[in-house]
């Protein structure tokens, strides 16, 4: 069974950590580079089973315990210098020992899960030798219920987790960034009681009144339970202590909202984000059976026109686009909470109010971080360039990577956009593949705008994304505008006269800017230098400043990242159109955007 031929999905869906009680498999494990595809497919390389070759009378051709030891969670690519390009199948391997405490619990009704945060890309899951799972989810959180005839003390784990690029997965088989391959994420055993509150997220606020910060709000908060259908008995109460709310209500079945009425609270803001707890209580037969606990935020997010309003003020977004990559000469994924901290560190250098995480969902401790922070937040699919949407197993994992992605993000105070698409070519079915993942999210997250970034041909000294008739333009709340003036074109020396077209929808630059190797100075009209770089960079700022109408603009990119299409002897595989180096050397773009996102706006 392999998640490549079945679209096979996680077993319970989302099930969202909160504050529940987990226990971390992260660790060394061990690890197989299975580049010629062979293992899995007979028993002397069903690698699942975890056979002994030294005990078997026939050869077995693999030994868990004599595989390389890696560490989870973290991409193979950076562990060892043989796997950088490695982008096959990897199997991993370890032991879970349960103590008696843990199998009475399970055999007194509670529920155990194992939950993947994210692998990239397909995920093949066996426990004790037995399939427990697939999925073709890049990204995000996958979880498979252990049931309790499957658990004894000494359990073994066994995750091939294909990266592989494909024509019918998104992205498709080129890209702009390093395809980091294997468990990527977290993986983790959650316990649960048998019935429980699997989802819950606060969303759709709308201001009924407001004075200053403070404002009286209408707001939905929506509950997903998981267990038997019989919710006889059940009531679920939401609690928001700070605010003196409090609201109990009977389940009727799985799904359930408790709508806010005229709440007085103080609004979220960018720079100012104000968090409460709020907690949520199920009961069965007036006994609590679980408890949640979330930090939730108040913000309203409105298109007026070409205006984008937070809390209906007008905003202008003074962004920082990046990977999911951290710092350092290696690259890589993020390894722990500390990496995702230096990145959003240097970010908040600059003095920006936006994130843009580019190109694929990010671990959903970056939300978290943005909530603090005061952090606007774009999150985005994988759905890029050369996307075709003839397979059905790529409208599938569209749309099943959209609502993955929103029911992550949605209850996050920071999300401003969910994306959905970033400069993808006009081809057959591209509006009906989008439209219905679009569907699905205003579904979940009814809102907040959808966007995706459009590149604009240059044409008559301007940039007009609606004048190119993308099919999906339509369908978008707000659009963002990729543009590479005086990089890709025009060159430099036309960037004084070019403009940008608004349009009739809110639009901000989601993409400009130039490479510029660190520690490479050279002449300002000859591009892959420092000065030129900086040349560009002080053009693109003008022609924002000419462009009342625009909400906003975002460097591509903070950091230089990792990316094999990059090979010229100034890029070396990696893409230096950062406002850092690698290893976060700061260039003098870096200061140059500081300086511009200083400067107040009339209006905002
Ligand atoms: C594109 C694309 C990015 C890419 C960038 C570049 O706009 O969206 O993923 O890295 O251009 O050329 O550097």
């Amino acid at each position: 069974m392999s998640a490549a031929q079945n679209l096979g999905t996680d077993s319970v869906g989302y099930l969202q950590l909160n504050n529940r009680k987990s226990r971390s498999l992260n660790g060394k494990w061990g690890f197989f580079a299975d580049n010629m595809l062979a293992f899995g497919l007979k028993r002397s390389r069903n690698v699942f089973e975890g056979l002994k070759p030294e005990e078997e009378d026939r050869a077995i051709e693999y030994d868990i315990d004599a595989f390389d030891p890696i560490s989870v969670p973290g991409d193979w690519n950076t562990q060892k210098k043989e796997y950088l390009l490695f982008e096959g199948v990897g199997w991993y391997a370890r032991r879970v020992r349960l103590s008696d405490a843990e199998i009475k619990a399970i055999e007194s009704g509670r529920r155990l899960f194992l939950r993947l945060d994210g692998v990239n890309y397909a995920a093949d899951v066996w426990w004790n030798g037995q399939p427990l799972g697939s999925a073709e989810l890049p990204f995000l959180p996958l979880s498979f219920e252990l049931s309790a005839e499957r658990l004894q003390s000494d359990n073994l784990l066994v995750v091939r987790v294909d990266a592989r690029r494909m024509e019918h997965r998104i992205p498709a088989e080129r890209y702009d960034w390093f395809n980091y391959g294997g468990l990527i994420r977290s993986v983790r055993l959650i316990s649960t009681p048998p019935v429980f509150v699997s989802q819950a997220a606060y969303h759709s606020t709308r201001i009924r009144s407001r004075q200053g910060s403070q404002a009286e709000v209408d707001g939905t908060y929506s509950c997903s339970l998981n267990g038997n259908a019989d919710w006889s008995g059940c009531e679920i109460e939401l609690e928001i202590p700070s605010l003196q709310y409090r609201a109990r209500k009977p389940v009727r079945k799985g799904e359930l909202n408790f709508n806010l009425k005229n709440l007085p609270v103080e609004l979220w803001e960018p720079g100012a984000p104000k968090l409460y707890e709020s907690r949520l209580c199920l009961y069965r037969d007036g006994q609590p059976v679980d408890r949640i606990r979330q930090e939730i935020g108040f913000k309203q997010v409105e298109c007026e026109g070409t205006r984008l309003l937070v809390n209906q003020k007008p905003a202008y977004l003074k962004g920082v686009a990046l990977h999911e990559e951290r710092l350092g000469a290696e690259g890589g994924k993020p390894r722990n909470l500390r990496d995702v901290r230096k990145l959003l560190d240097l970010a908040q250098e600059t003095g920006c109010n936006f994130m843009r995480l580019a190109h694929y969902p990010y671990d959903e401790s970056w939300l978290a971080e943005c909530d603090r922070r005061g952090l606007l937040v774009w999150d985005e699919i994988p759905v890029y360039w050369e996307i075709t949407y003839k397979d059905p197993r790529t409208e599938s994992i569209i749309r099943q990577s959209a609502v993955r992605m929103v029911e992550l993000s949605r209850g996050h105070a920071c999300v401003l956009c969910h994306a959905l698409a970033n400069e993808t070519w006009e081809r057959p079915g591209r509006k009906r593949v989008m439209g219905a993942a679009l569907r699905a999210v205003k579904r979940l997250d009814p809102d907040i705008p959808v966007t995706a970034a459009f590149n604009a041909p240059y044409k008559d000294g301007k940039y007009d994304v609606e004048s190119v008739g993308h099919s999906i333009y339509e369908q978008m709340d707000v659009i963002g505008l990729n543009e590479y003036g005086g990089w890709y074109s025009p060159p430099l020396k036309e960037l004084a006269k070019a403009n940008i077209v608004v349009g009739q929808k809110p639009l901000f630059v989601t993409e400009f800017g130039a490479a510029g190797p660190v520690g490479v100075s050279g002449p300002k009209d000859k591009l892959w230098n420092l000065d030129s770089q900086k040349a560009i960079y002080k053009e693109q700022i003008a022609m924002f400043e000419r462009c009342e109408a625009l909400s906003g603009w975002t460097p591509w990119v903070l950091k230089d990242f990792r990316s094999t299409l990059r090979a010229n002897g100034f890029q070396r595989g990696w893409n230096r159109k950062g406002l850092v180096g690698p290893k976060g050397e700061k260039k003098p773009v870096f200061d140059l955007v500081k300086r511009a996102f200083r400067k107040k706006r009339k209006g905002r």
